[in-house]
């Protein structure tokens, strides 16, 4: 007999933003006259660079001969993308062997399968609000999840203390969906904490790009120790408008060891090697050479350009909200900004109304768990006609 998972009977009957889909295909049908503007799911509306474009068609065309072709790559990622990698994490302020990087697919696929490393036994701390995916993955796998609570008093940055004993910690700076972002001197209070109690941080750092701030980390290992206490898993969903075309990269820095129970030492680089070799096989090459581009100094300027678009975007957002005396947060170092829903009302009720009397797709923040109660998550990865347009539709009907 075929024994199931019966932790998936734990789960949510769906994923967060599957259930926000099913809610809007149902309001289109039923409204098939009303133009509806999407601002949930943090996907990006702006075509991919041309720098990107280019790299790509070239690769296209050199899997088209013989001399050129590719098969099977390495699972880790080909070392021309790695080598881009370890020079933009320089820009950052962070030296990375080439080993220490695996491309994958994407941080979500990474978020999910890094827990193959981790014994079921261990303790999960997760920040609340918090994007689902940490906790739903965990949830599968029957792990015991302490939440620490992000508030408007502490900025919806929460911070260690002696009584918490976790193991293993998820922090994701800017943070998704609040859009904080931890500092330096935070940042080390977590590694701080990390390296006492032996934990692993799996820290998410999808939105460094949004960061302009010199005095905002855009990567943990900024941070004097955190090599021998963290990974990093990053994405170029936002940076470069990836979200459909799939690339992102962990980083499991050499450093990074644990004992077993009988004391013999555990790389946490080569479990992961071990593990992606095993299940994985890699990104596509003609996808890496895209994303190879990126990094090149046209990618840059021309991802930069594409993120400050957004930025007005949400600079946009955030004059109405003003104006409207609406309170938010986040906005400045990424795109999501985490509006308080009005007059008191839930956020699957503040939902509901945007949906149904704006047409205005927002994320309820009950979603990204209980502190998220009372709260929306809007996106600024719209169009710029869609973005003004749902601001004319808040400033005149909220
Ligand atoms: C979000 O809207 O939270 C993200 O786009 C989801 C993701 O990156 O998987």
């Amino acid at each position: 007999m075929a024994l199931m998972n019966e932790n998936y009977c734990n789960l949510k009957e769906s994923y967060l933003f599957s259930q926000i889909a099913a809610k809007v295909t149902t309001f289109t049908a039923e409204h098939p006259d009303k133009k509806v503007i999407r601002m949930g799911i943090g996907d990006v509306t702006l075509p991919l660079a041309p720098a990107v474009i280019k790299a790509m068609q070239k690769a296209v065309e050199e899997m088209a001969t013989k001399e050129t072709f590719r098969g099977y790559g390495p699972e880790q990622g080909y070392d021309f993308l790695r080598d881009a990698l370890v020079k933009y994490y320089e820009t950052a302020g962070v030296t990375l062997a080439r080993e220490e990087i695996f491309v994958s697919d994407g941080a979500k696929s990474d978020c999910g399968n890094i827990t193959d490393i981790f014994s079921d036994a261990n303790t999960i701390l997760v920040p609340d609000p918090v994007y689902p995916v940490y906790v739903d993955t965990n949830i599968m796998r029957g792990r015991k999840i302490l939440y620490i609570n992000g508030t408007p008093e502490n900025g919806f940055l929460p911070m260690p203390d002696a009584s918490i004993k976790a193991d293993v910690i998820y922090l994701c700076s800017p943070n998704n969906p609040t859009g904080a972002a931890y500092t330096k001197a935070q940042l080390e209070e977590w590694v701080t904490y990390a390296l006492k109690n032996d934990a692993v941080i799996l820290y998410d750092a999808a939105y460094e790009a949004f960061v302009t701030d010199p005095a905002i980390p855009r990567s943990i290992f900024v941070v004097e120790g955190a090599k021998e206490c963290a990974i990093e898993l990053c994405s170029l969903s936002k940076t470069a408008g990836f979200t459909g075309t799939r690339c992102g990269y962990t980083v499991v820095p050499h450093n990074l060891k644990r004992k077993t129970a009988d004391g013999t030492e555990l790389s946490l680089n080569k479990m992961w090697l071990r593990r992606q070799t095993t299940k994985f096989n890699g990104v596509p090459y003609v996808i890496q050479r895209a994303a190879e581009a990126v990094f090149s100094e046209e990618g840059q300027k021309e991802c930069q350009e594409m993120l400050a678009f957004y930025r007005e975007n949400a600079k946009i957002m955030m004059d109405t909200f003003t104006k409207k005396g609406l309170k938010f947060y986040g906005g400045v170092y990424s795109p999501y900004i985490w509006l308080e829903c009005p007059k008191g009302m839930t956020s699957w009720a503040f939902f509901d109304y945007l949906l149904e009397k704006l047409a205005i797709v927002g994320t309820p923040g009950a979603g990204f768990g209980q502190m998220g109660e009372g709260y929306l998550r809007l996106t600024a990865f719209g169009s710029r006609e869609a973005t003004v347009e749902a601001m004319a539709r808040i400033e005149e009907s909220l």
